[in-house]
């Protein structure tokens, strides 16, 4: 069933687990993200991100999460991932989204806060949630996003875009990067902490994929409660689908499709049981 980012997120925080974000483009994604969700029995974010309309329109990527989540016993959010434009985020919910991401962090502070507050009236009004961004994420090998320059979220401004915003999950920059790492990923738990000191809503932590088990525990027990992972999923099948390829060059392409899904569930449930954190 269709629920609000909030719903998905409740209890995640305290529980000291995540939920799993992880990016859909396609039928096969969507087909294996929420096929994973079910076989773990986890609550589970589907999400659309604004730079994958090319690939599908934001009501076709809608109704296909709708009808495939009405029959699916768990939880499920569509979420619009990294978004600038508050067209496409009426767009968005108009079409049925749950829960939309304001990716305003490369803006001055003033303009971000003040376009994510006009966010949450819109999407608060519509039964939707909202995930803002504060700080810059840079970008690692294979990612599929825009440059990105590392810039680490600061406290003092997270504790005031919330304030004032009522957002309800914060994106921090702590040293993940969109991607894979070109070297050992280097991340700041100790500024996660000083930023889950002062700000009480589900933290979400940007470029899941490559980043090591240990790192996703530590960073969960310290206030993350949302984890996005993209490229690896990307990689993964990409490698299945060439592989099944060349075993079988006259393969078809109905078949080929099938071999993705199950490449794409590989990574969503190893992904999913790290985030458990169990
Ligand atoms: P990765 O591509 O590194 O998994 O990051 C995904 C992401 O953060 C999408 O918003």
């Amino acid at each position: 069933m269709m629920v609000p980012l909030q719903k998905v997120l409740e209890g995640a925080r305290a529980g000291c687990y995540a939920i799993g974000s992880f990016n859909v483009y396609n039928s096969e994604t969507i087909r294996g993200v929420i096929e994973s969700g079910v076989d773990m029995n986890l609550p589970t974010i589907v999400a659309f991100g604004a730079g994958y309309i090319p690939n599908m329109r934001l009501k076709d990527a809608a109704a296909l999460v709708r009808s495939q989540a009405a029959d699916a016993p768990i939880d499920i959010a569509l979420h619009l991932d990294h978004c600038k434009s508050l067209d496409i985020i009426r767009e968005a919910l108009d079409a049925g989204f749950t829960s939309v991401m304001y990716d305003g962090s490369a803006l001055p502070f003033a303009e971000n806060l003040a376009n994510a507050a006009k966010v949450v009236s819109m999407a608060h009004a519509a039964g939707a949630g909202v995930e803002a961004e504060l700080g810059g994420i840079a970008k690692g090998t294979h990612s599929n996003e825009e440059d990105g320059s590392e810039i680490y979220t600061s406290p003092d401004e997270a504790v005031e875009l919330v304030r004032e915003t009522g957002i309800d999950a914060l994106a921090v920059s702590i040293g993940t990067v969109h991607g894979m790492y070109a070297g050992e990923p280097r991340v700041d738990v100790g500024r996660l902490k000083k930023i889950a000191a002062v700000v009480d809503i589900p933290l979400v932590l940007h470029g899941g994929s490559g980043t090591p088990e240990a790192i996703i525990r530590d960073c969960i027990n310290n206030g993350i409660a949302k984890i996005n992972v993209n490229t690896e999923i990307s990689m993964h099948t990409v490698a299945k689908a060439r592989a099944a390829i060349e075993a079988n060059p006259k393969i078809h392409l109905s078949k080929l499709c099938l071999t993705e899904i199950e490449a794409i569930k590989e990574v969503v449930k190893k992904y999913m049981e790290f985030f458990r954190n169990r």
